[in-house]
């Protein structure tokens, strides 16, 4: 069983309040400054998850595990990325779990990719690609902080142009801004009867991805949006939020039929 106790490298969200929350990760000597006080990052080391502390003002911060949602949301953007809500809906759509060998392309920013080491760990691979250097070598920065990983494979390509090195995949994800030019090479590395998942923004790239797919080897065609509504619970009245993360993506799953 995984420890609990709170040791350097670590990562730990720092919760004040809900406007006031710092994913840090632990290092000797640290010091955290906030408007309601600051806090020594040497007191909480080797304290519990879930430990209360009082920053130098005398106000409560609480040590908390970060959560899948809290480490994608908080890594360094140089991209989209693709949100926490959609996620579930998208790994529900294909058979993967741990052990699977997954495609994603492409890597932006490594939100993606750090969710599904997370699902194929410990002994599954995520092969990840990307064709812009740049997002790649921030991606890996982004990953190198989170623990508990599965093997990633990092692969710096157009994949329009030269396609995926490897074969028998389980699932092949598509986050790019064209996927109907991935879906023919997505074909040729999935497994017969295995699942691709993509997503975009705009209708008319869901329409064209749908037609390239429709004229492949795939079937079971689907399209679909989550939409996700937070809640406020008040004494006053209990009633959905007015704002709020609205339209992120369409999300588009398919299956293979042949090998
Ligand atoms: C929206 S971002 C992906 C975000 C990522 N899913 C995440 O959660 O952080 C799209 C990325 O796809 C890359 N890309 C676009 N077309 C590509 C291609 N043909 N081959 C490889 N990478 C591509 C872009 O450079 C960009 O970094």
């Amino acid at each position: 069983m995984e420890e609990n106790s709170i040791n350097q490298g670590d990562l730990v969200l720092i919760y004040l309040d809900d406007k006031r929350q710092f994913l840090i990760q632990v290092v000797p000597k640290l010091k955290l400054s906030t408007d309601l006080g600051d806090i020594k990052i040497d007191e909480i080391i080797s304290k519990e998850f879930g430990f209360v502390g009082k920053t130098h003002l005398g106000r409560h911060f609480y040590c908390l595990k970060p959560t899948i949602s809290d480490l994608m949301l908080k890594i360094k953007r140089k991209t989209t990325i693709v949100y926490p809500k959609d996620l579930g809906y998208l790994l529900f759509e294909t058979a993967i779990g741990p052990g699977s060998k997954v495609i994603e392309v492409g890597t932006g920013s490594g939100a993606l990719t750090l969710f599904l080491s997370r699902v194929v760990a410990p002994d599954g691979v995520v092969y990840s690609y990307e064709r812009n250097e740049e997002f790649l070598e921030n991606a890996k920065k982004n990953l190198e902080k989170i623990k508990y990983k599965s093997r990633i494979e990092y692969f710096l390509r157009d994949v329009a142009i030269e396609g995926f090195i490897q074969k028998d995949i389980d699932a092949v994800f598509i986050d790019v801004p064209e996927p109907w030019d991935i879906v023919p090479k997505a074909c040729d590395a999935l497994k017969g009867g295995h699942h691709l998942v993509a997503w975009s923004p705009n209708v008319e790239q869901v329409k064209k991805t749908v037609e390239v797919l429709q004229s492949s080897n795939f079937i079971r065609i689907k399209v679909c949006e989550v939409v996700q509504r937070d809640i406020l619970v008040r004494e006053r009245g209990v009633r959905p939020r007015e704002r709020g993360i609205t339209h992120t993506a369409y999300l588009v799953s398919a299956t293979k039929t042949k090998v």
